[in-house]
């Protein structure tokens, strides 16, 4: 996937696309990160970037000129998108949903907004999508961008040694995932469960569907109300409720 991201701060992406697995699918070119700076845009002798808001209020605002220049190169090039995904906390909350849909396409554009945001009109000019990852506010773009494509590039085929490792973790079948263990079986007096020592498929699978539902149930129910649920996921959700009286 070819991914441009658009940044007042390009080196603080260095750190997080320079390791672990994103980093080793740039190295397998499975991710091609190219990074601009709207700043090597501005025309002007101190290469200007933002200014005062109309209206006054405390603050800077992103200037468009700059960055509609630079937006305009990157879609010069490379495969058409129909999106441009733009960071903001008034943005729609980044969903699991969203992210699946993103890795299905070829190209991905970020728009990281910094200072008081970016001049509105941006959004009348380009085929903008403005995304947030929470319900609080961060001083710029560039981290809500590594979220996005750390999270989209795990469904890219070959970043992960396994995709079915992303597809059977938190979100994937609308649940949280079951609780996991590792060696040694007994540490300061916590055992691991009897259940996944047992080597027995069928009773691990059930005791897996089962705490996973617990977990959802007691963290977030809100995802049991949208998830599909079979007759044994129903029965096994009403031994929990019973058991968690
Ligand atoms: C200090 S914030 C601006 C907040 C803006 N004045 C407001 O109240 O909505 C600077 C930039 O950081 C980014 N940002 C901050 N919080 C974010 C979040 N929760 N999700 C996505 N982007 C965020 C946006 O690009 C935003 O334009």
């Amino acid at each position: 996937m070819r991914i441009d991201i658009l940044t007042l701060f390009p080196a603080m992406f260095s750190g997080p696309f320079g390791e672990s697995i994103v980093a080793r699918a740039r190295a397998n070119d499975l991710l091609d990160i190219r990074l601009w700076n709207p700043r090597d845009f501005a025309v002007d002798r101190h290469r200007t970037v933002d200014d005062t808001p109309y209206g006054g209020g405390t603050g800077m605002v992103m200037k468009l000129e700059p960055l509609a220049d630079c937006l305009e190169q990157v879609l010069a090039t490379g495969p058409k998108v129909s999106t441009v995904w733009v960071t903001s906390p008034q943005g729609e909350l980044l969903t699991h949903q969203m992210v699946l849909e993103t890795a299905q396409s070829e190209r991905l554009v970020i728009v990281c907004g910094h200072y008081e945001g970016i001049d509105e009109r941006l959004h009348a000019l380009y085929p903008t999508r403005e995304f947030s990852i929470g319900d609080y506010v961060l001083t710029g773009g560039e981290l809500p961008a590594m979220v996005l494509v750390d999270a989209v590039s795990r469904f890219l085929p070959g970043v992960l040694g396994d995709l079915n490792s992303a597809l059977a973790d938190c979100f994937s079948d609308g649940l949280l995932k079951y609780p996991q263990y590792t060696r040694p079986e007994e540490f300061r007096g916590l055992r691991v469960p009897d259940v996944l020592l047992s080597g027995h498929h069928e009773q691990i699978r059930i005791w897996r569907r089962k705490e996973s539902l617990r977990r959802t149930l007691k963290r977030r129910p809100d995802l049991l109300d949208q998830a599909v649920l079979s007759p044994e996921d129903l029965r096994l959700l009403e031994q929990v409720r019973t058991e968690e009286q």
